[in-house]
C-alpha cells in the first residue's frame, strides 16, 4: 500500500486485519526459520488484533495514558531538553546530534511515562534497536526480543513489590483488578509502547533537523516566524515519515483494488514513507514545503491503529526542535559523505546526523 488514498482506506477497511491467524502463509507455518520480520508479527498486543481484542489491550492504555498524564510530562520534557542542550555546548566542534540531542529526550521520556530504571536506558534502546532494525541477524532478532521481555518482566516484578506513578503501575492494577489482561499482554504492551515510543520521535526529530539544515530557506521561514514549529514537525512526518513500512495486514476477504484483487490469506505491507510522497495526492511531494496546507498525512497511521502517542511525539518534538535553533541557530550540517541510512524496513532515518554549532 503505497499511494495515500489506498492507504487511507484500507486502514480503515474492516475486509483488513491483523491478527497473524488470518494470514494463511503464517497459519500453515510456511514462514522460513528466522524470518527477520516475525517480531512484529507475533507480538502479544493490540498491534496484532482486532475487534473486541484490540478495543480491550487499546482501551487499557488509553485509560493509562491520559492527555493529563501526557500534559503533565511537558515541563520535565522542557527541562529535559535544557540539560542536553548545556551538554551539547560542551561538545567541542563537530558532534553526532542523533546521538546527543534525538536519541536521549524520548528515551528519558518514555522512560519516565513507564517508569524504567534510568540505569537500563541504554541497554533497552540498544535491544529496540535490533529488534526494529530488519538487517540484523535473526538470531540476534529473536535473542534481543527474549532479552526485552525479561527485561521488562523484571520492571513488572520490581513495580509490584513497590508500585510508582507510572504507566507500568497502571497496566498491574488494571491486570489484577479485573484480570482484563494477561502477563504476556502486559509485558508485549510495555514492550510495544517503550518501541514505539522512542525509535519514532528520535527519527522526528533527527529528519526534521536534517530536512531544515538542508533546506536553509524553509529554516529561515520558521525561524522569522512565517512558518510554526508544528508546520515542521507535520511537514517532516509527510516529507520523511519516521516509520517507514509497517508490517503487517492481511486480507479477510478477497479485496479489490483498482486492477487488482488482494486474495483473501494475503499479507499486506503499510508504506507510510512512499504514501507521504504520493504525487497523485501531494503537489510538488518531494518539495520540503512548511507551508504546504492542507497538510493531512498519514505518518501516524489511520482508522482503529492510529498512534497512541501523537500527541506525546507532537510536543516533545516541536519542544525539542523549537529549543535547538533557539540556543544554536547557527547550526549546521557537517562537511563528508550523506550519512547512511538506518538499514531498517520500519524504521526510517539516517544512522548519524554529523552537525557543528
Ligand atoms: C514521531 C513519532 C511517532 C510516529 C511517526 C508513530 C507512528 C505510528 C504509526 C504509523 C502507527 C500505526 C501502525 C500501523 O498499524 O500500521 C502507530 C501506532 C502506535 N503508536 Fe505510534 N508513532 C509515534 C510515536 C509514538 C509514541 C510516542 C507512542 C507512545 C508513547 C506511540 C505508541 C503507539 C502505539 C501503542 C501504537 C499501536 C496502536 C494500535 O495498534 O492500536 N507512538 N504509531
Amino acid at each position: 500500500m503505497t499511494h495515500h488514498d489506498t492507504l487511507q482506506e484500507l486502514l480503515a477497511d474492516p475486509r483488513v486485519g491483523k491478527n497473524p491467524q488470518l494470514w494463511t502463509v503464517f497459519r500453515e507455518g510456511r514462514l522460513p526459520e528466522g524470518w527477520p520480520l516475525i517480531n512484529f508479527v507475533t507480538v502479544p498486543g493490540m498491534i496484532t488484533t482486532d475487534g473486541d481484542d484490540h478495543r480491550r489491550l487499546r482501551g487499557l492504555v488509553t485509560q493509562a495514558f491520559t492527555p493529563r498524564r501526557v500534559a503533565a510530562l511537558q515541563p520535565a520534557i522542557e527541562a529535559r531538553t535544557v540539560a542536553l542542550l548545556d551538554r551539547i555546548a560542551g561538545l567541542e566542534g563537530e558532534f553526532d546530534l542523533r546521538e546527543h540531542f534525538a536519541y536521549p529526550l524520548p528515551m528519558q521520556v518514555i522512560g519516565e511515562l513507564l517508569g524504567l530504571p534510568p540505569k537500563q536506558q541504554d541497554e533497552l534502546h540498544e535491544l529496540s534497536d535490533t529488534l526494529v532494525s530488519s538487517s540484523a541477524t535473526p538470531e540476534a532478532a529473536v535473542a534481543a526480543q527474549r532479552a526485552l521481555f525479561a527485561l521488562l518482566a523484571s520492571v513488572v516484578a520490581a513495580k509490584r513489590a513497590e508500585p510508582g506513578d507510572d504507566l507500568t503501575t497502571d497496566l498491574i492494577a488494571a491486570r489484577e483488578d479485573t484480570d482484563r489482561l494477561s502477563e504476556q499482554e502486559l509485558v508485549g504492551t510495555l514492550l510495544l509502547m517503550l518501541v514505539a515510543g522512542h525509535e519514532t520521535t528520535l527519527n522526528l526529530i533527527t529528519n526534521a533537523v536534517r530536512a531544515l539544515l538542508a533546506h536553509p530557506d524553509q529554516l529561515e521561514l520558521v525561524l522569522n516566524g512565517t512558518a510554526s514549529w508544528s508546520a515542521v514537525v507535520e511537514e517532516t512526518l509527510r516529507y520523511d515519515s519516521p516509520v517507514g513500512q509497517f508490517p503487517l495486514r492481511y486480507a479477510v476477504e478477497d479485496i479489490p483494488v483498482g486492477d487488482a484483487v488482494i486474495r483473501r490469506g494475503d499479507a499486506l505491507l503499510a508504506s507510510y514513507a512512499a504514501a507521504g510522497r504520493d504525487s497523485g495526492h501531494y503537489e510538488e511531494a518531494d518539495r520540503f514545503d512548511l507551508t504546504r496546507k492542507p497538510n493531512r498525512h498519514l505518518s501516524f497511521g489511520h482508522g482503529p491503529h492510529f498512534c497512541l502517542g501523537s500527541g506525546l511525539a507532537r510536543m516533545e518534538a516541536e519542544t525539542a526542535l523549537r529549543s535547538l535553533f533557539a540556543r544554536y541557530p547557527e547550526l549546521a550540517l557537517a562537511q563528508g559523505p550523506a550519512p547512511e541510512p538506518i538499514g531498517s524496513f520500519v524504521s526510517n532515518s539516517v544512522r548519524t546526523l554529523r552537525v557543528t554549532v
